[in-house]
């Protein structure tokens, strides 16, 4: 057993997968799967179109709901985009931000990704900030400090009490839908670095406070060692958190 004392959270993010009809009765497969799960969190962060209804099935229960993206000004001529108040409105109490999905295909930046985690905590969203070297960067050493550019400039300037509720997904590009998981060993060694960066950027007991997820081929085989590291709190799942079976292996992971 470890010795963790920050709530798990297991995320799913289900990117464009699933219409309406088909979230709904993913979401009540969802909710018979995911009873009597305590002491950890579950997330799913559906498609925009499948927020509300997801929601309907989702509340009172211990299924918390995200959106994957939203833009940092409350309204305006933004044609496309979606803002924290709706988001927030429409039952979401998370929102991940900077997938490497929308900065490889989308312009995001880690500035644009500090403008989305302000608004989403000024307006009552909790972010999720993704974080993660692409293969290159990995191959050239220059991992650790990709991200850690990536921290200071995305996650940093927020109060001592947002810094509690920040979540960071560690996601290294080169994992992300390969089936190429990152060793728990290469996880731990950028997650024990995340938390140091934390611990500079904000309070030390604070950074201690904050979880780290790991995202890139999570799967119902490799989840029980990757949680067993001591600086990996949860995780952020894309493939296997669109089938009920491998997203409740995941969420009920065993502690080794
Ligand atoms: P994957 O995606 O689990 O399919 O690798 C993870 C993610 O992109 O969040």
């Amino acid at each position: 057993m470890s010795m963790k004392t920050r709530v798990p959270l297991l995320a799913g993010n289900w990117k464009m997968y699933k219409t309406v009809s088909e979230s709904v009765s993913f979401a009540r497969d969802l909710v018979n799967a995911c009873r009597a799960v305590n002491g950890r969190e579950v997330l799913v962060c559906p498609p925009f179109p499948s927020l509300t209804s997801v929601k309907e099935i989702t509340k009172g229960t211990g299924i918390r709901l995200g959106a994957q993206d939203l833009h940092w000004e409350m309204q305006g001529a933004f044609t496309g985009e979606v803002s924290a108040p709706m988001l927030k409105d429409a039952g979401c109490d998370y929102v991940l931000i900077g997938h490497s999905e929308r900065r490889q295909y989308f312009g995001e930046t880690d500035d644009t990704v500090h403008k989305k985690m302000k608004a989403a905590f000024q307006h009552g969203l909790l972010p999720v900030v993704c974080v993660g070297e692409s293969l290159a960067e990995r191959e050239s050493g220059s991992h650790l400090s990709v991200v850690d550019r990536q921290l200071r400039v995305g996650v940093s300037g927020l109060t001592a009490q947002e810094s509690l509720r920040l979540v960071i997904a560690y996601e290294p590009v080169w994992a992300i839908g390969t089936g190429k998981t990152a060793t728990p060993d290469q996880a731990q060694e950028m997650h024990a670095s995340i938390r140091k960066i934390l611990g500079d950027l904000y309070e030390k007991s604070a950074a201690e406070k904050i979880r780290v997820l790991y995202g890139g081929s999570i799967k119902p085989d490799n989840i029980d060692s990757l949680m067993a590291q001591p600086d990996i709190d949860g995780g952020l799942v894309g493939g296997a958190s669109l089938k009920v079976a491998d997203f409740e292996r995941i969420v009920r992971y065993r502690d080794v």
